[in-house]
């Protein structure tokens, strides 16, 4: 199974040892590659819309490229973020941004439609769930069907001082979610990421995308006369 984990933050934590517990418990033959963010990405959106007449258009494509082609070949993608006053990291949502021409009412990558990901989010006190659901939701527009929230409440401010008892309870929750990754199964594209993209088709066939170069998109993936992008 190929594993791209993508850090919102540079350090390893509550929320990078949260994760590497999960990776731990992923039994399978793996292949791990990681990105931190600001330091693989060190970028914010300049609000050009270069990227919707082509992604390589972006300013900083080049830096991109390297994280996107890492995306697409990835069975499994894990994100992981602290919460920052209820929300992911400022470089997660740098990231997020500066990919958001992956959302499905733009240019959708095929190959989403079959990944697993997995939002990990660590706090303090609350809001871990609510920092990892908005990153889930923006994966979920991506058009990746099976998307899995953890977030968990450490009580300290780095991964020395997290009490046994929530260790162990991280323990016990990557163990479960570790089982069911390792099985490795093929993804079922459910009713919601189909009806996301039956949305996407509607929009485009009626002209209401960003720019022509949408429409020229979803055309030349047969998408507008009926191929689907599930098998
Ligand atoms: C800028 C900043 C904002 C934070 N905001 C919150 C917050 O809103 N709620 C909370 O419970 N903890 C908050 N925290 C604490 C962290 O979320 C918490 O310690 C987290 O486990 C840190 O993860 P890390 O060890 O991976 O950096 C904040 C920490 C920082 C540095």
């Amino acid at each position: 199974m190929k594993i791209v984990m993508i850090h919102g933050q540079n350090h390893k934590g509550s929320t990078w040892n949260t994760a590497n517990v999960l990776l731990n418990n992923i039994t399978c033959e793996k292949e791990i590659e990681e990105f931190f963010l600001p330091r693989d990405l060190d970028h914010f959106c300049l609000g050009c819309y270069r990227c919707i007449e082509g992604r390589d258009r972006c300013p900083y494509w080049e830096e991109k490229k390297r994280i996107d082609d890492a995306v697409l070949k990835a069975d499994l993608l894990i994100f992981t973020s602290p919460n920052y006053c209820m929300m992911p990291s400022a470089p997660m949502k740098a990231f997020l941004d500066l990919f958001f021409t992956n959302w499905m009412a733009h240019k959708p990558y095929k190959e989403m439609f079959g990944k697993r990901a997995v939002v990990i989010s660590t706090a303090a006190g609350s809001g871990a769930k609510k920092a990892a659901g908005l990153v889930a939701d923006n994966l979920r527009h991506w058009c990746i069907p099976e998307v899995t929230v953890y977030g968990v409440q450490v009580q300290a401010m780095n991964w020395k001082n997290v009490p046994d008892k929530i260790k162990q309870k991280i323990n016990k929750d990557m163990q479960k979610l570790g089982a069911r990754l390792s099985k490795n199964k093929k993804v079922h594209t459910g009713i919601r990421t189909k009806a996301l993209f039956l949305l996407g088709c509607s929009m485009q066939k009626a002209g209401w995308g960003a720019s022509p170069s949408e429409k020229e998109y979803w055309e030349k993936q047969g998408w507008l006369d009926g191929a689907k992008p599930w098998e």
